[in-house]
């Protein structure tokens, strides 16, 4: 019942895969959200979460995205829905991996746009227009005009001042890198881009590490201040023991693995069905995520706060305006005070357009995998169909940008909370239905490290258990205010409304999918009789 003619497509090298899973991990995520949520909870103290999150979360479900991933690439299928029907002999299977198509193709809807803010501003650095003077209310106006995010639709007044003519460039790159497929388009892009994206990392990161105490009159405002607020487990005024005891600190500690790692995404479980039956994933992941930890932690880490400390102080740091104002307002204003400020500028946000674009991809091939093994469609069809509904969502994203209102809502309840049941799903399809000890055979089955015994038991009870506690404690804590939101705003309604559509688009292209398996599964059967 679980066998169609395997995919052609394959990664042509084992670097390529690699750098493609961390290029899909490596975005937005580690160089503006990840200092965000860092500076929110006080630096360090945060680290504590994110590590235990990291090794009771992030890896072990890593580890078995990629052996469940590489299962079903094996059994012919590349999609979520596919893959969980190899493993689970279940009508309901595929629809249990419905999200794994949903929660990549929702989350580029938005993703893009930001992307395209990326390329913006490298390119306004690039011709200078982005030395705007060091008043900090001319970038937040700048921004605001930018993106339009002062009213409804005011991005289409002006289209020709605003982020548009990046986001129409941007969709076309994705679209044209997957059109050329796994290892053409998506291997070849990131084999250039991660190295490229690493090299303008480590260049802003000397920078950032060189600039002393730039204003002797201040100083407070030094790099060894910056890194001491980043890293200090302790404040002045509050201890760590005390940020711990938080339950919110342990919930976005956990988001933001998920984020970054793109695990639970429904990204590494259709990357990693590409490989070949015989290629490792034990260490090919850790690889992954070490790389994605080592951008998030040591590059992200250290970039965006200590500079914001040296020129703006801890407080600009820790209150950046707005939940993109860290990035987009905050350090275009320390490139300001910054010398060479516009040159580190270009670099910085091209770096981040590179990393955005490694992660926009990966998230394109899941349903570009569904709509191929699911509706039998050829490259140009998939492409152009997915092309039509991302653009759809990406013009309501766009248009209803009011305070970001439709982007948030779509990132909260698809880049959050369908990431953490998606999650669940996989833990307890891994550890219960295709069974932790059978599951360990699969990620050990040519294995260039050895996994350790316990990491079985992390996946079969302890993974599951924090994933619902920390559920649990969101229903407790936020659920209502939430809902609340639905109620109050027409366009978070709207929003939470479009996302419903999405849902049944998805059910009813799985339910087609199904049928066309069934079909060629009973040709087979006669053709053996
Ligand atoms: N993992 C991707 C990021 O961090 C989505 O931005």
């Amino acid at each position: 019942m679980t066998h169609q003619s395997p995919s052609k497509e394959r990664w042509g090298t084992r670097v390529g895969v690699i750098l493609a899973v961390t290029g899909s991990a490596v975005g937005l995520g580690n160089f503006l959200r990840f200092p965000g949520l860092a500076a929110k909870y006080d630096g360090g103290a945060f680290m504590i979460p994110y590590a235990v999150a990291f090794v009771l979360l992030g890896l072990p479900i890593a580890w078995t995205e990629w052996a469940m991933g590489r299962y079903g690439g094996t059994r012919g299928f590349n999609s979520t829905p596919g893959i969980f029907r190899t493993i689970w002999s279940n009508r309901a299977a595929p629809y249990a991996g419905v999200l794994g198509v949903l929660i990549p193709v929702m989350i580029y809807m938005y993703y893009v746009f930001i992307e395209a803010w990326c390329l913006g501003y490298a390119w306004r650095y690039l011709t200078g227009e982005m030395m705007l003077g060091k008043d900090s209310a001319q970038y937040g106006a700048f921004f605001e005009s930018y993106v339009g995010a002062s009213q409804d639709g005011a991005i289409f007044e002006r289209p020709q001042d605003t982020a548009l003519w990046a986001l129409a460039i941007c969709f076309v790159l994705n679209f044209v890198l997957i059109y050329r497929g796994i290892n053409k388009g998506i291997e070849w892009f990131c084999k250039w881009a991660m190295p490229a994206l690493v090299v303008c990392a480590v260049i802003v990161l000397v920078r950032v590490l060189t600039l002393g105490t730039p204003d002797p009159t201040k100083p407070d405002q030094s790099l060894l201040n910056g890194l001491g607020y980043m890293w200090n487990p302790n404040t002045p005024t509050k201890s760590l023991w005390e940020s711990l005891q938080n339950s919110q600190i342990w919930l976005d500690a956990a988001g933001q693995i998920f984020f970054s790692l793109s695990v639970g995404f429904g990204v590494m479980i259709t990357y990693a069905s590409y490989l070949r039956p015989d290629d490792d994933v034990a260490l090919s992941s850790v690889t992954a995520a070490s790389g994605n930890g080592f951008c998030e932690v040591v590059l992200g880490g250290m970039i965006t706060i200590p500079a914001a400390v040296v020129f703006l102080g801890p407080s600009v740091a820790q209150n950046p305006p707005g939940t993109f104002g860290l990035g987009f307002v905050t350090l275009p204003l320390v490139f300001e005070h910054m010398p060479l400020g516009q040159f580190f500028g270009f670099l910085f946000f091209f770096l981040l357009f590179l990393a955005a674009v490694t992660s926009s991809l990966s998230m394109l091939q899941p349903a570009i995998a569904l709509l191929e093994e699911g509706l039998g469609l050829g490259r140009r069809a998939s492409v152009s169909l997915l092309g039509f509904v991302t653009l759809m969502g990406t013009g309501f994203v766009v248009y209803f940008s009011k305070n970001f209102m439709a982007l948030d809502t779509i990132d909260f309840w698809v880049g959050t909370f369908c990431i953490y049941i998606l999650a669940t799903i996989q833990v307890i399809l891994f550890g219960w239905v295709m069974g932790a000890d059978r599951g360990m055979e699969e990620i050990d089955h040519c294995a260039e490290i050895c996994v350790p015994r316990v990491v079985k038991y992390v996946i079969k009870y302890v993974a599951p258990v924090y994933l619902l506690t920390i559920f649990a404690a969101w229903v407790y804590q936020n659920a209502g205010d939430r809902i609340e939101g639905i109620r109050s705003s027409p366009v978070v309604a709207m929003s939470v409304g479009f996302i419903g559509v999405v849902v049944l688009l998805f059910v009813l292209l799985i339910a087609q999918s199904v049928k066309r398996w069934e079909r060629a599964e009973q040709a087979q059967q006669e053709v053996r009789i």
